[in-house]
């Protein structure tokens, strides 16, 4: 499809516009916002101090959790690494913006044990920086700073990750009986997605090896099926396990395990139930040693170690499957200092390390990392960087001095405008009203355009939305695809002579809301924001616009309610924004009774020639969202305003590089 130009037409005079601010809450964001003056707080931090009391804490032990080989860095991109593993790409939730590692579910996973004296070995440091250092942000950059500590290469860190008060956000990671409901896995260790490990409560799979089997052909593939739910490639892949385990050791000092976790024991959890607890008692996985001889260094030899012995499967001393140097082999095992520094330990494999050798493309890719330390190391440093980011969204939500450039996977956008390159509106607006004017149905095609765009942004990895119009890339497999083709060409007959500072994405939003407002008399005034930019090509962003909620009959009440959780709106403000775009009658859908039409798809008034979505019908059926529709029947004042509110937040929910302040010169103020 073409980009679209507007026609300029003679300038206009905005006086009686009515695209104004009905009022402050028609465009502030509800999700995820930010603590009053965190972004300030932000600005003022001084990253490489805090680094340096990173640095000085790496480098401390306390007794109560002392370090390994005294030095905490291992211990901090353990931490990182699993705050930010459990981001998933079937719906964006997950990832450690927000910091949920601190609350159950999470806290109490059997892949996040022990890191609750990781988080209290920070407190300090959190409570020195206060409101502009947010755990979420402090934890990736402990992770990151160990990395570099220990010779190891990095991009940056992006910094920005607001903090939630709880962790309900992660309850449908699990384990939850609303991701029983949402995400049901029968059994456990065989979880698929839009879960995004095969075991809930561990970051990707079992490192036994299937359902503790140690089988490493059948490893691989688990592997490889869970990375990519985290959006990762092969040699993504291979970068993060050969880089995490190019670091530390695994703990697992006797059979007894951990202790319990904090869930079960707030007070002292996981207080280890081999001797002393800690230090070379400890219990974490159940696994025990290190992967490299020099597990305090950033290093290629966790991919020759794979390469270079031959590996026999045994139980290790926390009664789990682990690998050694085969005794039988002519080589001896390399050995590391042990933890506490007075003795040695061999190194070792899990099966999950095994299967890396046993997989045909991954082999090659360890060949070449064993080989060429440099190959290693630049795609560690960009997987390390995507695996603790990749929740951020778009790098306009990243602050501070340390972000690196926009990397591929977040599908950066051209740069802003300046507000005084914006076209002049009032121009735009004239000729989207005579469109409208002038083509039977173009208002509605507008509205329901902007809205398909705008309810496919998702507030959990913030991807989606109308910001870089890729919805003019969706092809016909999009449920919408052809009203949004529709509109795409309604609005093209006004591309003779657009100014060219207005993009398509703009003109989408624009068209919708001045189409709203004209249907609707008696609408407060919708404020419209300009600034979003296009993406240039089709950069693959436009493959998370497919909305989860089509109005098809597998659709339920449940689906619904996750997707507007995730939508940046309330479910009376989705009703609202539904109801509207789709040109439902609400007394009809309250005074009708509807059953599924033969015809399989739709819904059909008893005794009227009246149809619904299954969407609609689930509106009118489920209590939660009935009493909206009821409501909003009754009360065409509420509807209004509620919808008039909806909008101005559905259609910048995705904006974070534009100034959507009161005074913005971005919005129409007249
Ligand atoms: C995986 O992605 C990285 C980063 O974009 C790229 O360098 C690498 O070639 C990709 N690997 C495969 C196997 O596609
Ligand atoms: C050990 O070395 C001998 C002599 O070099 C060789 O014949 C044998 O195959 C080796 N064994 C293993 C398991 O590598």
């Amino acid at each position: 499809m073409r980009p679209l130009y507007l026609l300029t037409l003679l300038p206009l005079v905005l006086g009686g516009c009515p695209y104004l601010a009905s009022n402050e809450a028609s465009y502030a964001r509800t999700s995820s916002s930010p603590a009053p003056g965190f972004h300030r707080a932000l600005n003022q931090l001084s990253v490489d101090e805090v680094k340096e009391d990173l640095m000085e804490l790496f480098a401390s032990s306390d007794p109560k959790w002392p370090s390994d080989y005294g030095n905490y860095g291992p211990f901090f991109i353990r931490l990182a690494w699993h705050c930010s593993g459990s981001y998933r790409i079937s719906d964006g939730r997950g990832g450690c913006d927000g910091g949920r590692q601190r609350f159950d579910p999470e806290r109490s996973w059997d892949d996040n044990t022990n890191l609750d004296k990781a988080r209290s070995l920070l407190t300090p440091i959190k409570e020195k920086y206060g409101l502009g250092l947010s755990w979420g942000d402090l934890f990736i950059l402990a992770g990151t700073t160990a990395i570099e500590s220990m010779g190891g290469p990095t991009l940056g860190v992006c910094l920005g990750r607001v903090d939630d008060v709880d962790g309900s956000k992660s309850i449908p990671l699990g384990p939850t009986a609303e991701q029983e409901i949402l995400a049901p896995c029968p059994t456990n260790g065989e979880c698929e997605s839009p879960l995004g490990s095969t075991t809930v409560g561990l970051i990707y799979v079992n490192p036994e090896g299937p359902m503790g089997k140690p089988d490493p052909v059948v490893s691989s593939t688990q592997v490889r099926d869970t990375f990519a739910r985290m959006a990762m490639n092969d040699t993504e892949t291979v970068a993060l396990i050969g880089g995490g385990h190019a670091f530390g050791k695994t703990h697992g000092a006797c059979p007894d395990g951990p202790g319990l976790p904090p869930n079960e024991d707030e007070e002292n959890p996981w207080a280890g139930n081999c001797g002393s607890g800690v230090g070379i008692d400890a219990v974490t996985s159940g696994f025990e040693g290190p992967w490299t001889s020099d597990p305090t260094k950033f290093d290629n030899y966790y991919f020759q170690n794979l390469l270079n012995y031959d590996w026999s499967v045994h139980k290790g001393p926390g009664g789990h499957f682990q690998w050694q140097v085969a005794s039988d082999s002519n080589a001896t095992s390399p050995s590391a200092p042990s933890a506490d520094g007075e003795g040695e330990q061999d190194i070792m494999m899990l099966t999950s390390d095994i299967s890396l050798i046993n997989d045909k493309a991954y082999f090659k890719i360890v060949s070449e990392f064993a080989n060429d330390l440099d190959s290693f190391s630049d795609q560690f440093a960009h997987a390390w960087y995507k695996l603790t980011t990749r929740d951020m969204g778009p790098v306009t939500r990243c602050h501070g001095p340390t972000t690196p450039e926009a990397q591929p996977f977040q599908y950066p956008l051209p740069a802003t405008p300046s507000p005084h390159d914006l076209p002049e509106w009032g121009t735009v607006v004239k000729g989207i009203e005579e469109v409208i004017a002038s083509n039977v149905g173009a208002g509605e095609a507008f509205v329901r355009a902007a809205w398909s765009c705008a309810k496919t942004f998702r507030n959990t990895d913030f991807l989606g939305g109308c910001n870089g119009g890729r919805i003019r890339f969706v092809d016909e497999t999009f449920p919408e695809s052809d009203e949004i083709a529709s509109a795409i060409s309604l609005l093209s007959t006004l591309e003779e002579s657009a100014p060219s500072s207005l993009t398509f994405s703009d003109l989408l939003v624009l068209a919708g809301t001045v189409a709203l407002s004209s249907s609707n008399p008696s609408l407060p005034p919708l404020r419209f924001c300009g600034g979003r930019t296009d993406a240039e090509a089709n950069d693959g962003g436009w493959e998370y616009l497919f909305p989860r909620i089509t109005g098809g009959v597998d659709d339920n009440a449940d689906v619904l309610a996750d997707v507007i959780s995730m939508s940046g709106l309330t479910e009376p403000e989705y009703v609202a924004l539904h109801t509207a775009a789709n040109s439902l009658n609400l007394d009809e859908l309250v005074n009708n009774d509807f059953e599924l039409d033969a015809d399989g798809g739709l819904y059909k008034a008893v005794d009227a020639e009246i149809f619904i979505t299954k969407t609609d019908y689930i509106l009118k059926t489920h209590a939660e969202f009935h009493s909206i529709v009821v409501d909003f029947a009754s009360s065409p004042e509420v509807f209004q305003e509620t919808l008039a509110v909806a909008w101005g937040k559905a259609m910048t929910n995705d904006m974070f590089a534009v100034d959507l302040g009161e005074a913005s010169p971005f919005c129409f103020t007249n």
